[in-house]
């Protein structure tokens, strides 16, 4: 969607990048710019940098980067559009009405409608039709005031119920089809998706209805147990976490990530407020990020049954890669009748009490217990072959710990699972972990040995075919963003002319920018870049640049890339041509090594 841009103009005057940023993190001023630490990654000490002159911010260690909107759009996680809405608020500056896109307004009702629909299941939790969903509640021990909390409500037993008060508040077919809200009939006709059901709203970090959750009543029921939300343009499941509405604002200072609705509401009752769930989907990237913004530490506690830690153990493998502090808690299972029963958190609290849980959630260990009682489960540890492979694998998981102390405690640990002394285990930990810095040793010779890989985008898709040509690309636009009086009239390349697709794309635009507003700003680029194409442009920028020969060097970069711009169209026309340039390219390449 586009904004008008006088409007774009005025927003980025407004919204100051050192002030916006400056609200979020702790910035030092030093030499003109401000440094503080990244808050897209932990770190101690700063590397995210922010310039007033470019309006722009960059992270040398993750390297993010973006102006204004991009900061809002990652910092809060919003759309385009939406951070324009933001910052556009922070300014107290009127969005012009023709702005708001169809795909915009469209969003907004369903909101809206989402938001009429949880207080018409609301009501009828409260009135004599709710009467099955009250006592299944009962049943399963929900206070009324939990139930207010959670905004929990009835979907009656009838088949169209919700179709008719939303119709008759003014919300379309099409409006209801789109939220999700009914179902069409192979007829044709209408019907209400959620029907004689406990429904939990879905509600996100701002507040938002962005769908529901519906659990069956009755046991005889022949429908699925749960039933949720369909994708739409508000509910994305990759995106959200059940309760995290709630949890963002707990007092404790870790999350609880659990599977299931009833799990989150009754955790919170027994004072668990830090609980949410992924609703019975793997833990995403995404949601990953988005707890990143409201602590450091998470607690997993999925259910103790074979899904369960299956997806325990993908959650540690995502979360290898961050800077989470991450510990699990093992429920025990349950003797009932003479047999281990599987317990979810729920189930835990309902027998054993919230006191005992408390006790396990202070006593939970750091996702390594977990994983070294999974190696035990994998090794036949009566057998001395098992015992072996078990501490070589043991020996290479406790090499990755960065904490020698809490190293050595498990080592020590390891060796009593296989059967050995703590001195023969230490003695492979120190072999693996001699592995392990010799790896990373040898991966960075290579890096440094090869210059080229390292100048590469991190991105796949923005990758570089011809290096020398990008280079000279970006030197182009570093120059056009500098000091753009640097440049006449006319552009002094074509966008076929770049090697690199994005680095053409981007100087069309700014160029374009040029043109029309006498002005070029990488802040004011739209939403047809994406995130990691901004961050990529912004790293671009940060690289030293002397404005000192600057007229000289871009006459160079022209030359260049129209120089390597004929190679490749000379070998696009002419096999053997083609040949010939690799070859030629291939002695090059030798050649510059001796
Ligand atoms: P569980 O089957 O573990 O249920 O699903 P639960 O949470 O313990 O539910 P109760 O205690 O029986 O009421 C965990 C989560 O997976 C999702 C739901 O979000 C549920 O809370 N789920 C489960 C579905 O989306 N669809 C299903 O059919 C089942
Ligand atoms: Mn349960």
């Amino acid at each position: 969607m586009a904004f008008d841009q006088r409007f774009m103009e005025e927003l980025l005057a407004r919204n100051d990048i050192v002030d916006l940023v400056g609200s979020y993190v702790n910035l030092t001023s030093r030499g003109g710019s401000y440094w503080g630490c990244c808050p897209f990654h932990n770190e101690k000490t700063p590397s995210f940098h922010v310039r007033p002159d470019q309006q722009l911010y960059y992270c040398f260690g993750c390297k993010k980067g973006g102006g204004v909107i991009n900061f809002v759009m990652e910092m809060e996680n919003l759309s385009y559009p939406d951070a324009v809405y933001f910052l556009a608020k922070r300014a107290n500056l009127p969005v012009p009405e023709q702005n708001r896109g169809e795909e915009n307004r469209l969003r907004s009702r369903l909101l809206s409608l989402n938001r009429e629909a949880a207080r018409f299941f609301y009501d009828q939790l409260h009135s004599p039709k709710g009467e099955a969903v009250r006592r299944y509640m009962e049943g399963r021990k929900i206070t009324g005031r939990n139930a207010t909390n959670f905004g929990l409500g009835a979907a009656a037993d009838e088949w169209d119920a919700l179709l008719r008060a939303m119709t008759e508040k003014g919300y379309s077919r099409s409006e209801l089809l789109s939220a999700g809200l009914v179902v069409q009939s192979k007829n044709g006709g209408l019907y209400d998706k959620f029907r004689k059901r406990l429904i939990f709203p879905i509600i996100d970090v701002r507040g938002d209805v962005l769908g529901f959750g519906g659990r069956i009543v009755d046991k005889d029921d022949p429908g699925a147990k749960y039933m949720n939300t369909p994708e739409t343009i508000v509910y994305s499941k990759r995106r959200v976490l059940y309760g995290l509405n709630l949890a963002k604002k707990s007092k404790r200072d870790n999350i609880i990530l659990v599977e299931g609705n009833i799990d989150v509401v009754m955790l919170h009752q027994a004072g668990f407020d830090n609980a949410c769930a992924s609703m019975g989907t793997a833990l995403t990237p995404e949601q990953i990020h988005l707890l990143s913004r409201y602590t450091r530490e998470l607690v997993l506690c999925y259910d103790n049954d074979d899904a369960g830690r299956a997806a325990t153990q993908k959650a540690l493998t995502l979360l290898g890669d961050t800077d989470f502090k991450v510990r699990v808690l093992e429920l025990p299972r349950r003797l009932a009748d003479g047999q281990y029963v599987k317990q979810d958190a729920d189930d835990f609290i309902k027998y054993q009490g919230a006191d005992a849980f408390e006790r396990l959630l202070n006593g939970s260990g750091s996702g390594i217990d977990f994983r070294m009682a999974q190696l035990a489960a994998q090794h036949d540890l009566t057998d001395d072959r098992g015992r072996i492979e078990y501490a070589g694998a043991a020996a290479q998981l406790l090499a990755s710990l960065p904490n020698a102390v809490e190293r050595d405690v498990y080592t020590v640990r390891a060796a009593e699972a296989a059967g050995i002394t703590p001195e023969a285990m230490r003695l492979e930990v120190k072999r693996a972990l001699g592995r392990r810095v010799r790896r990373e040793k040898k991966e960075q010779e290579r890096k440094d040995l090869n210059p080229t890989a390292a100048r590469q985008p991190r991105e796949r898709s923005i990758r570089y075919e011809n290096l020398r040509s990008a280079l000279c690309e970006e030197g182009v636009i570093r120059l056009l963003v500098l000091d753009d009086s640097l440049f006449g009239a006319q552009p002094p390349l074509r966008e076929e002319e770049f090697s690199s697709p994005l680095l053409g794309r981007l100087f069309t635009a700014l160029w374009a920018q040029r043109r029309e507003n006498g002005r070029v700003s990488l802040g004011a680029l739209d939403e047809s870049f994406s995130s990691e194409e901004i961050s990529h442009i912004s790293g671009i920028l940060q690289k030293p640049t002397s404005l000192k020969a600057a007229a000289q060097a871009l006459t160079d970069y022209v030359r260049i890339i129209h120089e390597e711009f004929q190679k490749r169209n000379a070998a696009g026309d002419d096999p053997l041509a083609a040949a010939t340039e690799k070859y030629k390219r291939k002695s090059n390449g030798g050649m510059q090594h001796g």
